[in-house]
């Protein structure tokens, strides 16, 4: 990309993803289908020119250092999409960092939660989220990213 093509990006999202999801296409393939992070990552920056905006992905199985990336994301890009993995189920430390900061942040989930077992049924993430999208495979990513942008739209057309 030319950096005239870079400055016309206009939104900045980071992409986090949790525990577990650098296996992804490894683990339970009947659960979580048969993509590799790196093909949504891939999948999602193709759909970010789409939307005029950029993506930076960062996985960790650590809880500690997606905080870090979330504290770090303040000034730097203007929403977060995030799949907590089992930290959804988990974290008030992951919520409290997006309340902290207050970007803009979607929740994102291969899978149908809401069908599995009952502790995947409670978020801690959801009631500090725009919204949440679960259950649509790899899509979940690509329709929480143009939900994100979409809601970003709105806030800049509402000032
Ligand atoms: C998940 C659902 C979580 O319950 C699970 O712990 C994951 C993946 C999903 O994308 O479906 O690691 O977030």
């Amino acid at each position: 990309m030319t950096s005239l093509e870079l400055a016309s990006l206009k939104w900045s999202i980071l992409v986090l993803h949790g525990p577990n999801l650098n296996l992804l296409g490894l683990r339970e393939p009947e659960v979580y289908g048969s993509t590799t992070l790196s093909a949504i990552n891939q999948m999602l920056e193709t759909e970010a020119e789409l939307l005029q905006a950029q993506v930076s992905s960062f996985q960790s199985n650590h809880e500690g250092a997606l905080i870090d990336a979330i504290q770090a994301a303040y000034g730097q890009h203007q929403g977060i999409l995030i799949n907590p993995g089992a930290y959804t189920h988990t974290s008030v430390a992951i919520r409290d960092a997006i309340a902290g900061v207050g970007l803009p942040t979607v929740e994102v989930h291969l899978s149908n939660v809401y069908k599995r077992e009952p502790f995947r049924h409670h978020s801690y993430i959801a009631p500090v989220a725009v919204g949440q999208i679960s259950g649509f495979g790899a899509e979940s990513y690509r329709l929480g990213l143009r939900a994100l942008v979409h809601h970003l739209q709105h806030l800049q057309t509402k000032r």
